[in-house]
């Protein structure tokens, strides 16, 4: 297949790059915001924005692409809520200037990066499909937004989508060749590893009264590469006609902040320097996804479920960043 991989210079489009490149034609569009060009390990490569209609358009008449996976957005919660002009810009818009295109263009399968933030503050857990949607900030609901317009596309002009709703992504390439890299880091485990490699201060554990049973908020950590073979399913899945949907990707099993923390002592062999914070705002105390769609539908197996398997992967990638 020839795909276009839109963000293919992030943590999970890089990934998946790697995890095509040998089996299929690949082409990165990325504008390198918030991506590395070192990170995109194979395929053709093509620097621009979505926002550059000429650009998108000249990239589509090359590229005779079969499917378009779109990685490309602001993922940072409370950035969205200080600064929703960049993420509707982004995430909405510039989503629809790529959505523009494939109809144009005649591109008619799209696997979409889908999030949580979704769902907003749970009803109850584990989330499957059903429940409802409603994201407390604006980075939750451009990606709701976008769910809602392919829906629309579909009917309209026949764009066919799969939207995979990842949990907490995490891990890093088993081979230790890519990881996790945001600048500014915000998230959990590379903060941890990076707090035991000496890269930055202490970690700030963010509340302990919580109401679960360590005071700690529980989260669904999903490795990397099992959510890169959820968008190998959900290609093979749209290649065989099948209609559009939506897919909840988790590993069904919650581990604590604390519980986290102790597995990165583990793994590395040295305890995490913490600091006790409060809590942090809009932090679910429990998010946990109910993934038995995508593994009746898709096929769908995550091999990476085991939490220090997890952080071992992300720790490889550590290591490689602490001697650069
Ligand atoms: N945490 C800390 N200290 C830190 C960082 C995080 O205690 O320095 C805690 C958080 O309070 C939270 C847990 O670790 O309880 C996980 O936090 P992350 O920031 O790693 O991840 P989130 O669950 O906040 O966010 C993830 C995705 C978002 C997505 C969200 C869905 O990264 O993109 O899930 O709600 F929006």
């Amino acid at each position: 297949m020839n795909v276009l991989i839109v963000g293919g210079a992030g943590y999970i489009g890089s990934h998946m790059v790697k995890r095509l490149r040998d089996h299929h034609s690949v082409t990165t569009l990325d504008d390198f915001s918030t991506g590395f060009r070192e990170a995109v390990t194979g395929g053709k490569l093509v620097e621009g924005s979505l926002a550059d209609a000429a650009l998108l358009d000249r990239v589509f008449s090359e590229g005779h692409f079969d499917a378009v996976m779109h990685f490309a957005s602001f993922i940072q919660v409370g950035e969205s809520v200080a600064q929703p002009s960049k993420y509707y810009a982004n995430n909405l818009v510039n989503t629809i200037n790529l959505l523009d295109a494939m109809v144009d263009h005649g591109v008619s399968r799209f696997v979409f990066s889908s999030t949580a933030a979704i769902f907003g503050e749970p009803r109850y857990v584990p989330i499957d499909e059903s429940h409802p949607v409603a994201p407390i900030n604006p980075y939750g609901a451009t990606k709701a937004m976008v769910e809602q317009v392919l829906r629309d596309y579909d009917k309209a002009y026949g764009l066919k989508s799969i939207c995979l709703r990842y949990f907490n992504a995490c891990g890093a390439d088993p081979e230790g060749e890519l990881g996790e890299r945001h600048e500014p880091e915000t998230h959990l485990i590379p903060l941890a590893l990076q707090a035991v490699s000496g890269r930055r201060g202490p970690l700030t554990v963010f509340g302990r009264d919580y109401d679960t049973p360590d005071g700690t908020c529980i989260r669904d950590y999903v490795h990397v590469a099992d959510l890169c073979e959820a968008h190998v399913k959900a290609l093979e899945w749209l290649g065989s006609g099948a209609a559009s949907a939506a897919f909840n990707l988790g590993n069904g099993a919650g581990f604590s902040v604390a519980e986290v923390v102790a597995a990165v002592g583990r793994v590395t062999d040295n305890p995490v320097p913490i600091i006790e914070g409060a809590r942090r705002g809009g932090d679910p105390a429990r998010l946990v996804a109910d993934s038995s769609l995508a593994r009746r539908v898709l096929g769908w197996q995550p091999r990476y479920g085991n939490l220090d398997t997890i952080i071992s992967h992300a720790w490889l990638w550590e290591k490689k960043m602490r001697t650069l």
